[in-house]
């Protein structure tokens, strides 16, 4: 049997990750600023994460949510303190579509109401309404298309006031970052005023971190440089550093009965050995003031650069926008200099989303490639 050609490939086949190097079935070594797409939090086959996920599949490595899991409790209890979201609870899932899909319900289910407001430019996923809420036509099958999910251009709060003022909106979602835009960013104070509209017109705020949090962006979410508090919350990616984990942090007033959601994999003993390994290494290591850190330093270097237009982001979520096509610098930086980074929809951008304890002077690297791969003769 064929696979289903749905992936555009890099040709290279990794077989070995070690931190933020990774190694291709021939041994040759890539410096890894992708991440596997903002995956990779803590650096690839990290030990204490090798050795809980190992230790919890050795004693029990699944059993449904028709049982007490005691791990979860205990999940939730450290994200709370991690985050800072210590009041709200969690519900686990496996995937950051899947993520929004249930934030979008509990909004609906909460309010009573049907419509969702998104942005322009904006990935929530391929699940059913999650890729209804995407801004990209391709992916969107008929089957998937509803009016009830409304687009509104980012950083225009009078048009969002417009939508909501039309009535029956459920809930705001917003990305903390847009991720696949090309780092795109919210305002803080158009975040500010998204929380002021959604409170006055009733609606819920999900922001939905799944590329944008796990400590990225220097504060555990990217939201919370704005100061702000939503409703809903998503996560994925970084959380699991590679175990398929998804989740949403759920506001103490929202009311939820028994069997409204439910999942069968979602919060499995392994999926919460992984997320706890991986909050034990953000907090003892302190990656995310190293990711506030080296990324900022990153994003000012990039700003000084001739061929360099604009630089977006905060901490290791960086859009690099080029004054030419990112993909031929993409693959001089791939073939080269041996350095895998992310593509976005924005086709000058390059992304930078590496494990956030790459160190600086991988990072100079990164910054002496990208100068020869734009202004070094090659084929
Ligand atoms: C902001 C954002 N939301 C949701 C998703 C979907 O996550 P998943 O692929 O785990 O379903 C992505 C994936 O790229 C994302 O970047």
């Amino acid at each position: 049997m064929d696979l289903l050609p749905v992936y555009s490939l890099l040709d290279i086949e990794l077989v070995k990750g070690q931190g933020w190097t990774v190694w291709d079935a021939d041994g040759r070594a890539y410096l890894d600023l992708y991440g596997g797409h903002a995956v990779i939090s803590i650096g690839h086959s990290h030990p204490h994460y090798v050795e809980a996920i190992s230790r919890q599949v050795a004693q029990l490595g699944f059993y449904s949510n028709s049982v007490r899991i005691r791990i979860q409790e205990d999940v939730a209890r450290q994200l709370g303190r991690v985050s800072g979201y210590d009041t709200y609870r969690f519900f686990m899932v496996n995937s950051g579509a899947e993520a929004n899909e249930n934030a979008m319900k509990l909004a609906s289910f909460a309010t009573g109401r049907k419509r969702i407001v998104v942005f322009d430019k904006s990935f929530h996923g391929r699940t059913s309404l999650a890729v209804a809420a995407t801004d990209n036509p391709k992916i969107v099958a008929p089957v998937n298309a509803t009016s009830n999910v409304v687009f509104c251009p980012l950083n225009d709060a009078d048009a969002l006031e417009r939508i909501l003022r039309e009535g029956d909106v459920a809930a705001v979602m917003i990305e903390g970052m847009q991720g696949v835009a090309g780092v795109r960013m919210p305002t803080d104070d158009f975040l500010r005023e998204v929380e002021r509209l959604c409170a006055a017109y009733g609606a819920m705020l999900i922001l939905d971190e799944v590329q944008s949090g796990s400590g990225r962006s220097g504060r555990y979410f990217a939201h919370q440089h704005a100061g702000i508090t939503p409703q809903l919350i998503t996560v994925a990616k970084g959380i699991g550093n590679g175990f398929p984990v998804g989740g949403l942090l759920v506001h103490p007033d929202i009311a939820v009965t028994d069997g409204m959601l439910g999942t069968t994999f979602g919060g499995n003993h392994l999926a919460c050995a992984a997320m706890q390994a991986v909050l034990d290494v953000i907090e003892r290591d302190g990656l995310m003031a190293h990711a506030e850190h080296v990324g900022n330093a990153l994003i000012a270097r990039c700003a000084e650069l001739p061929y360099v237009r604009e630089v977006r982001g905060r901490g290791l979520m960086i859009g690099i926008e080029l004054d030419r096509p990112a993909a031929g610098v993409r693959t001089t930086l791939f073939k080269r200099h041996g350095i895998l980074t992310g593509n976005a929809s924005q086709p000058a951008t390059l992304r930078v989303l590496p494990p956030l304890n790459v160190p600086a002077h991988e990072l100079d690297r990164f910054v002496d490639a990208l100068t020869d791969s734009c202004t070094g003769d090659h084929p």
